[in-house]
């Protein structure tokens, strides 16, 4: 006998419709995944743990109980070795934190010139973007983590993306991120990574395994 259909909404913790776009065309029919805009979610959700992981799962835990919808966040960093894995979750802000470096830079011009001038005369320029999904599905937990290798780069390189993406050169090539298209990117990126592991946990999910809705 043929099973009925049922469709599952699933919202994405975001406001960035880039990565909405991402994760809608990589799930499954049975899945309707909605932003925070399209439900109407207006509020700063509080994200103010110290490692990614926490922030994401604080995140989804926000939206799950408060509006009852299953939902998934990420929560990105890159992490310097010769920083002790700073910026890590403060890489949205690291310019910022303490005592403001560049208070009239545009914050991620920055954020990597405060990475450069730590990383003057450093031994190693080792790093790495981690990003961690978390989801919660019908109350349970799952997280999802992707990590792309690399180093950062002695000087600003390329137009394209966005954040550090101008000094992070990923490994086994001499580009940095900035210098690839999207599509390049997103063969190799630490989002990408987690979100293919997501895509595949929720495409396997046997349909009696979950909950009608
Ligand atoms: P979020 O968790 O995706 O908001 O990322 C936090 C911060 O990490 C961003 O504000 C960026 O500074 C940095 N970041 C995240 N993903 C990337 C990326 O793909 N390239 C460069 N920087 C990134």
């Amino acid at each position: 006998m043929e099973r009925p259909f049922f469709m599952r909404e699933l919202i994405f913790a975001t406001n960035n419709d880039h990565k909405l776009l991402e994760i809608k065309q990589a799930v499954d029919t049975r899945f309707r995944v909605a932003g925070l805009k399209e439900k109407g979610i207006r509020e700063e959700i509080p994200e103010d743990h110290f490692t990614l992981e926490e922030n994401a799962f604080q995140k989804a835990a926000y939206v799950y109980e408060k509006y009852g919808i299953s939902c998934f966040s990420d929560d990105t960093g890159l992490e310097i070795d010769a920083l002790n894995g700073e910026p890590g979750v403060f890489s949205a802000r690291y310019s910022r934190i303490g005592t403001p470096t560049y208070p009239d830079m545009e914050v991620s011009k920055g954020n990597i010139r405060k990475v450069l001038e730590k990383l003057e005369g450093a031994e190693t320029r080792n790093a790495r973007f981690r990003t961690v999904i978390a989801l919660i599905l019908e109350g349970s937990r799952h997280a999802f983590e992707g990590v792309v290798e690399g180093v950062i780069s002695l000087d600003v390189r390329g137009e394209e993306g966005f954040g550090y993406d101008p000094i992070f050169i990923p490994e086994g090539g001499l580009k940095t991120f900035a210098e690839m298209d999207l599509a390049e990117k997103n063969r190799i990126s630490h989002r990408a990574r987690a979100i293919r592991k997501l895509t595949d946990f929720l495409n396997a999910l046997d349909d009696s395994s979950l909950q009608v809705k």
